[in-house]
Formats: C-alpha cells, sequence, structure tokens
C-alpha cells in the first residue's frame, strides 16, 4: 500500500482499483496526507487563497434529497437579495482584500439573465476575479455571464454514480449536468467541480471514479466534502459521510490532480473543529470564508452545523488568517487561478 502512495506522489496516476484499496485501508492514512501534503507544496505552494462566498439567494426550485435549500423544505424562510444588496456585500469584502467572490444561490430562474449580468459587470469594477455557482443553465445563459465578467463557475457532479445521482437529484438529468460542465469549459471558465462524500448507496469504487471524472473533464477546482444529513429532508436518518473518509478524497484528489485548486470545504469544519486546518494539511490550499453580512447565512442551511452562523465577515478573515498563519501558510496576494503544470 506504501508502494502505491509513493507511485502516485511520483506519476500522479493510479488505476481504480489502487484507488480504492487506498479508500478502504485505514492503516496508511498518515502516510497519504503527508504525500498529499508535500505534493500541495510542490505545485502549488503555500498560500492559501481566500474566496468570499455570498450567498445571495436561498430559493431553489430543485428537490435534491440531500439539501437543506430544497424546494419541498417548508421550514426555511427564503431570501432573494436584491443588486444593490449584493454589490454591497460584494465591495466590502473586495475593501476587505479578497480576490475573489463566489456568488452562489439555489437554483432559481427569478434573477434575469440581464439583471444578472448587469451585476457580474459591476462587481467585476471591484478588480475582483468573480466565480457563480447557481447551477444548470443553458450555454447561452452561461455565455452571457461570461461576456459579462464571470471567470469561474462551480457546479458539484456530486456523484458520478449515475443512477445515484438521478435518484437523490428528482427530475434532475446526469446528461444535462455532464452538458452543463462541458459547455462551461469550452466557454473559458476556470472550471470547479466535486463531489459528495459517503452518500447512502455511494461505494469506495464510485468515489474513485469521481476522482478519476475531475481528471477525465480537466476540472480546475475540486471541491469534496462529506454528506451531512439534515433533519429537514428526506435523508435525515441516514447515517453521513465520516470526517476520516473526506480528507482521503482530499489527499486522493491532491495526489491525481496535483496543480488544482482544491478547498478545505466549511463542511469539513461541521463535523471537526479543526476541519479546515486538518484538510489544508492534506492537499487543500483554498479556504471560502462567508462575506455574506447579517442574518441571511443563518437561513441558507444546506446541512446541521454550518460554522460561523454568529461571526460577521470581518471576524471571519480575521479568524480564519490567524488559523492559516498558526499552520506555517501565508494568504495569498494574487487571484489564485491554476497554473496548469505541462
Ligand atoms: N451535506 C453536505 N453538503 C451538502 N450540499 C448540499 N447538501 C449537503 C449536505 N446535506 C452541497 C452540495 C452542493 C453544495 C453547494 O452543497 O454538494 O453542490
Ligand atoms: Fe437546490 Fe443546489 Fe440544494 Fe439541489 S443542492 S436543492 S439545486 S441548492
Ligand atoms: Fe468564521 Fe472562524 S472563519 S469564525
Amino acid at each position: 500500500m506504501l508502494e502505491l502512495i509513493k507511485k502516485a506522489e511520483k506519476t500522479h496516476s493510479l488505476d481504480k482499483n489502487e484507488i480504492v484499496s487506498i479508500l478502504n485501508d485505514g492503516s496508511i492514512d498518515a502516510e497519504l496526507f503527508a504525500a498529499a501534503d508535500r505534493v500541495r507544496e510542490k505545485f502549488v505552494g503555500n498560500d492559501v487563497h481566500l474566496r468570499g462566498l455570498i450567498e445571495f439567494s436561498n430559493a431553489c426550485a430543485r428537490n435534491c434529497f440531500y439539501c437543506g435549500l430544497r424546494r419541498d423544505n417548508k421550514s426555511i424562510e427564503r431570501y432573494k437579495l436584491d443588486t444593490e444588496t449584493i454589490i454591497k456585500f460584494a465591495a466590502a469584502a473586495a475593501e476587505m482584500g479578497y480576490k475573489t467572490l463566489v456568488l452562489q444561490s439555489g437554483e432559481i430562474p427569478s434573477y434575469t439573465v440581464d439583471i444578472m449580468a448587469a451585476m457580474i459587470s459591476e462587481i467585476k469594477k471591484l478588480g475582483v476575479t468573480i466565480t457563480l455557482s447557481i447551477g444548470e443553465k443553458s450555454r447561452d445563459e452561461y455565455a452571457a455571464y461570461r461576456a459579462a465578467g464571470a471567470d469561474r463557475y462551480l457546479l458539484r457532479i456530486e456523484t458520478t454514480n449515475r443512477d445515484l445521482y438521478e435518484k437523490l437529484d428528482p427530475g434532475m438529468s446526469f446528461d444535462n449536468r455532464l452538458r452543463c460542465l462541458k459547455d462551461l469549459k469550452s466557454l473559458g471558465y476556470e472550471l470547479g467541480t466535486g463531489s459528495l462524500v459517503g452518500l447512502p448507496g455511494q461505494s469506495s469504487a464510485d468515489i474513485a471514479s469521481d476522482i478519476l471524472f475531475f481528471k477525465e473533464i480537466d476540472a480546475d477546482m475540486i471541491g469534496c466534502g462529506p454528506f451531512i444529513p439534515n433533519p429537514d429532508t428526506p435523508l435525515a436518518n441516514e447515517r453521513g459521510g465520516t470526517f476520516e473518509l473526506a480528507i482521503k478524497v482530499i489527499a486522493l484528489v491532491r495526489l491525481l490532480l496535483p496543480d488544482v485548486n482544491i478547498p478545505a470545504t466549511t463542511a469539513m469544519e461541521a463535523l471537526n473543529p479543526a476541519g479546515r486546518l486538518i484538510a489544508l494539511r492534506s492537499g487543500a490550499n483554498v479556504v471560502m470564508p462567508n462575506v455574506t453580512d447579517g442574518e441571511y447565512k443563518k437561513k441558507y442551511i444546506l446541512y446541521p452545523g454550518k460554522i460561523c452562523l454568529n461571526e460577521s465577515p470581518g471576524q471571519c478573515i480575521g479568524c480564519i488568517t490567524g488559523k492559516i498563519q498558526s499552520i506555517g501558510r501565508n494568504i495569498s496576494k494574487d487571484h489564485g487561478y491554476r497554473k496548469k503544470v505541462k
């Protein structure tokens, strides 16, 4: 098994069976994490990129079984921020030093393409890189946002097990998800994708396929995190993914895709108070602090245990900066594009 880790560290290539055997072996975790940390340092250095997350609406027309924003969840109060408020949050975040802002919402058509495009152009004037995370859209819509100035797009594949995907995301088509990812890539977005770890019915082989898929689609950013059962969803009584497995996935992603950006996801910290730092020492190089001010983030609940609900954006950037520096890493001063090797 140690030979496999050495091979991955050297060649950045493993086959599906080899990935499965690492996922299933608990005795080599320390070596796996150390190897991923070395590859991280060699390829992307000691800088940690901060991306400020604006959760601009929790309304969603979809009904994903795992997610608290699903339309059938009547126990959350829905909000849709107007563009002035979103731009105000963006300006405050840029002022704090954020070089990338992520605009995220549920999947809703209620902001028209023109309104979204105008807002993107306005935020772009702040000199920031813009990432969108607003779900499945037509190619034309993606093209309009790209033309307006959006640089990156996050759309997790969630799971590459097609049957599981279509079972857990009722009414959604796996093929359309792939179409979206390919359109985004061909439109020149930096592409972010990722998966949930520990979904009910997901096998180690499925997770191995997810990791190989990230390589195949040539993703620039890969966000993976544990599935955390939400009491307001049909998966309330399911088992959830473990912290250990999610960290292993991050480490394997770093070994196999050495130059990509990998966030230490917030869901990691919901399971372990040192979760993001552990992830940063096991392959990750990005953190996405929340810059949505006020009460809104308490209503943007995908899973229970969300962190930072009572902290302001200013408190969060202070907190995370201190934590990152405490492990000998620096806050990046650049925009943090993927620097592709080869
Ligand atoms: N646990 C962890 N992550 C979740 N997401 C949605 N619901 C959950 C949950 N219960 C993730 C999905 C989505 C991202 C925005 O949040 O992967 O792509
Ligand atoms: Fe909506 Fe996204 Fe949640 Fe699915 S995962 S219910 S599309 S917010
Ligand atoms: Fe929000 Fe630490 S990052 S309080």
